[in-house]
């Protein structure tokens, strides 16, 4: 066998070997490769995209996740090899969205603080991922390419012969209960909670679950997420790039009724056809899902004295128009030391430029313990006032200050952006979660000022 075999038979991306999940899926590593992969030796075509006949009589198509122009270090397009090319479909129908929605338009408008009790999984049998998918708030409007929405995605039953994509823009998925089994274009990625993974704008995939499954998304319109800068913490950190998984390829040649559901403009559209769409045989490029862990974050943290702001903690960010502003960024409080001496440790009262969204995977956040809880959320506004409650002032503020570990056997995360974000009806009201007794646990914050003692 060649040394080219070898490689093709064993999906080896840029001489990167491939790395096997727990779960038998079979990825490979580094964030934004050229990557490479086939499952039949020889699919992918020799020195060119585009033959005048593919190998095993497959169709080239090229799927563009930038503007062809755009400068080669944000370039991001793949060719798929495949049975059929994705236009062999049956026309469009526009579908029932349910609460999943793009329009941000005629929503009410609020600056408290709002925090959500967990949602509740589906009352109903046969929710699946699309079906179950929550919209809520956002802002901007995916036609003129620029804004972002926050959903909440409960589901209980497998797509089976249904796969999804969304024309207007990136998922970031975040499991809080239940793991996903995602089949999309380029292969097939298993993303359990504490994982989280992208889908980048049009690649079709389809999510089965095993039982009632639960988490969130974030969905980003006019770019794609990339890794942030690193600047004096040098050229490690943060997230690492190779512990980033992308799929190898896969492909099923079934010939049964398939639907295709497509968001596009915030609206919700199927087509049927006669095949699957997972049947691309090799695919090379940049532009593909991807998966991470996020226990493989490595913190940086102030080890001395004071706060880093929590940007600290950013593990992908989507570039937003103004220069080291973000449309999005993912952040995560991980568990780590606190060692600061004469600090007060958790978070600081804050108002901010940004809106911050929060969830919990599990365990309890350090600033809010007990009432903000695994599978519900918060929303602090543009400038509206937040920080740690009173039980929480008092406590680090009185508390011996050894090394501790903070945030063990937890994971919380933000959803951080420019917008100013809006929630919709069904977030404020309809799924009757808001927590109306939040703006009470600032209340007893005591008053300590005391003129003559300093
Ligand atoms: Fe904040």
């Amino acid at each position: 066998m060649s040394l080219l075999d070898r490689k093709r038979r064993q999906n080896l991306s840029d001489g990167l070997p491939a790395k096997k999940s727990e779960g038998g899926y079979e990825y490979m590593s580094g964030f934004g490769n050229e990557f490479a992969s086939e499952c039949l030796p020889g699919a992918l075509p020799e020195g060119q995209n585009n033959p005048q006949r593919c190998p095993y009589g497959l169709y080239a198509e090229q799927l563009s996740g930038t503007a062809f122009t755009a400068p080669r270090e944000t370039n991001q397009r793949t060719w798929l090899y495949r049975i059929r090319p994705s236009v062999k479909h049956y026309p469009y129908q526009e579908e029932e969205a349910g609460h999943f929605t793009s329009d941000f338009k005629d929503v009410p408008v609020t600056p408290k603080q709002l925090r959500w009790k967990p949602f509740d999984l589906p009352a109903a049998d046969r929710v699946d991922f699309v079906k179950g998918i929550h919209t809520l708030g956002g802002a901007g409007d995916p036609c003129t390419r620029y804004g972002a929405a926050i959903h909440i995605y409960t589901c209980n039953s497998s797509m089976a012969n249904k796969a999804f994509y969304n024309a207007d823009g990136d998922l970031l998925i975040v499991p809080q209960l239940g793991t996903l089994f995602i089949t999309t274009e380029m292969g097939k990625m298993e993303v359990s909670p504490n994982e989280i993974c992208v889908i980048q704008q049009g690649i079709r995939f389809k999510v089965d679950v095993t039982g009632a499954s639960r988490g969130y998304m974030l969905e980003v319109w006019g770019n794609h997420f990339i890794l942030p800068n690193l600047g004096p913490i040098g050229a490690n950190g943060l997230a690492n790039p190779r512990d980033f998984l992308t799929p190898v390829s896969h492909y099923e040649d079934v010939e049964t009724e398939h639907v295709v559901v497509a968001k596009f403009q915030g609206k919700l559209f199927s087509a049927k056809q006669d095949h699957s769409p997972f049947d691309v045989v090799a695919w090379h490029g940049n532009y593909a899902p991807y998966k991470y862990n996020l226990k493989n974050f490595m913190v940086i943290n102030a080890t001395a004295f004071d706060h880093a702001d929590p940007s600290i903690f950013t593990v992908l960010t989507c570039p937003g128009q103004l220069e080291g502003t973000a449309l999005c960024d993912f952040v995560i409080f991980p568990p780590r030391w606190a060692v600061q001496d004469h600090t007060f440790r958790p978070p600081y009262y804050h108002r901010n430029c940004m809106s911050e969204f929060m969830g919990l995977i599990y365990g309890n956040y350090e600033a809010k313990e007990g009432e903000f809880q695994p599978g519900g959320g918060s929303l602090h506004s543009i400038m509206t006032p937040h920080g740690p409650d009173a039980n929480c002032f008092t406590g680090a503020s009185n508390a011996a200050l050894n090394p501790v570990r903070v945030a063990d056997n937890t994971q919380s995360f933000m959803f951080e952006s420019s917008l100013s974000l809006k929630s919709t009806t069904w977030a404020l009201k309809t799924c009757e979660k808001v927590d109306d007794d939040y703006w009470k646990c600032w209340q007893n914050l005591p008053k300590l000022f005391n003129p003559n003692q300093k």
